[in-house]
């Protein structure tokens, strides 16, 4: 079939299905701020930042966009937008200040009004459980090295599940364990800032055992209607030559990426090459039997969160060395393809990885539930006029339409992010909104992406 390609136009609202659901997304730390308010615990992101050169700007989530006080004013700006659906998290140390035993009733009620303000305003919660803000206390007992953290998620899960299970029909596990685990725990990049082998893939192991653990109790609880999901930051890995060196580091890419989740959530087995790629780093002591039927859970839908293609070359494996940051290596690096279109933030625009994404996970797993874009967005420095993310939101939709057109579920499509907001190690500089935050004085103001989509969602001015 053909496939439209970066047009800057977007498809026609008819393209998508009714029922098609339109929403933005955000997560706890990077917009709440109220960091030492009502009881809420440190989680290991205020740990990270307290480190000097762990984010760019030097700056944290402590403030953020102030959220947690003007929620209402947020939850306002959906209404005006005309999205139906809102992707939020809810941060694990503000319900459980130590990250397990004692339920802070004040973090519970936060989130409470937030729910009910979404419902009163019509809009559709989907809560994300863990958007990679562990509680401090569970780091110090080895974080997700430790299998334990694996149960403690699932008893946070039950947690929340009693106070906003009923209000809220939409459920995702994580967001992106590829992030908590590999570049939280093996690049250093994110928090808990550790460089390490074994440490990295015993964590992703035991996110994805928390994720399981997490569904059944979800499920024990038997909530009528309920949809339970997870959401996988996903890549399409291209080698940078067809020179079988890089055809091969590709492969070990995409592995780390994308099927060491893929393989075990949709596919019920390990990806076939684990052993191979990751073998001089890690013994895989920790799996246990049961684990993978845990794993593996039916799903009610997958949440795919998608920015770019990763283009990969042979690079020569270094000597582990945790001083040199050369803990975890498998011979890979990244480049930008020639005469690349890139985001403000020099970020490659690839739309067709979307749709090449979407097809192929319907390929190579049979029985893949309803797909929802949990994430698609575009990262610059603050432009108001922001013509770069209207083209890209406008070819991602595109892509969507495309992949609909061959055949997979896709269910709905929500923009990262509702408003500016910390983005982790880059800090403040970097802006994800389709309404820009000025920090100084917490000011909203809508970008001219913000009325793109507004009107396209109203049903004017779409083109195509
Ligand atoms: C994915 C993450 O889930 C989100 O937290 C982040 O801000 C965006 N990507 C942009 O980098």
């Amino acid at each position: 079939m053909t496939v439209t390609e970066q047009t800057g136009t977007a498809p026609r609202r008819d393209a998508f299905p009714p029922g098609f659901v339109w929403g933005t997304a955000t997560a706890a730390y990077q917009i709440e701020g109220a960091a030492a308010e009502d009881g809420r615990g440190p989680s290991i992101w205020d740990a990270f930042c307290a480190i000097p050169g762990a984010v760019a700007d030097g700056s944290s989530g402590e403030h953020a966009c102030d959220h947690y006080h003007r929620w209402a004013e947020d939850l306002d700006l959906l209404v005006d937008l005309g999205v139906g659906a809102y992707r939020f998290s809810v941060a694990w140390p503000r319900v459980l200040p130590e990250g397990r035993g004692r339920v802070n009733r004040k973090g519970i009620d936060f989130y409470r009004r937030l729910v009910d303000g979404l419902r009163e305003r019509g809009i559709t919660p989907f809560l994300t459980l863990y958007h990679w803000d562990l509680p401090q206390a569970l780091e110090e007992l080895g974080g997700w090295r430790n299998r334990d953290t694996a149960r403690w998620f699932a008893d946070y899960t039950a947690v929340v599940d009693e106070a906003l299970g009923e209000a809220v029909p939409y459920w995702i596990t994580l967001n992106e364990p590829y992030c908590s685990s590999i570049v939280g725990y093996a690049e250093g990049r994110h928090a808990p800032g550790a460089r390490e082998g074994h440490g990295a893939l015993a964590a992703a192991h035991h996110l994805l055992l928390g994720h399981g653990l997490a569904v059944q109790r979800l499920r024990a609880a038997a909530r009528p209607g309920r949809m339970i999901g997870v959401t996988l930051n996903m890549s399409p890995t291209v080698p940078g030559t067809d020179a079988p060196g890089d055809v091969a580091a590709a492969r070990r890419m995409d592995l780390l990426v994308n099927r060491q989740f893929t393989e075990p959530l949709l596919g019920g087995r390990y990806a076939e090459d684990m052993e191979e790629v990751f073998g001089a780093l890690t013994d895989f002591s920790f799996r246990r039997e049961e684990d993978l039927d845990l794993i593996s859970t039916p799903l009610d839908f997958l949440g795919v969160n998608y920015y770019y293609r990763i283009h990969a070359v042979e690079a020569p494996y270094r000597e582990p060395d945790p001083a040199r940051r050369t803990a975890f290596d498998i011979g890979v690096r990244t480049v930008e393809p020639p005469s690349a279109r890139t985001s403000g933030l020099g970020w490659v625009v690839e739309p067709h990885g979307l749709y090449e994404t979407l097809t192929g996970l319907r390929t190579r797993y049979p029985h893949l539930p309803p797909v929802y874009i949990t994430e698609n967005g575009y990262g610059d420095y603050g432009e108001l006029e922001d013509t770069g993310r209207i083209a890209y939101i406008a070819d991602h939709l595109a892509a969507v339409r495309d992949a609909l057109a061959a055949g997979v579920d896709v269910r709905g499509y929500f923009c990262w992010s509702l408003i500016d907001n910390f983005e982790w190690a880059r800090g403040y500089d970097a802006r994800f909104g389709l309404v820009h935050v000025d920090y100084r004085t917490q000011t909203r103001t809508p970008k001219a992406s913000y009325r793109w989509f507004r009107d396209y969602l109203r049903g004017a001015g779409a083109e195509g």
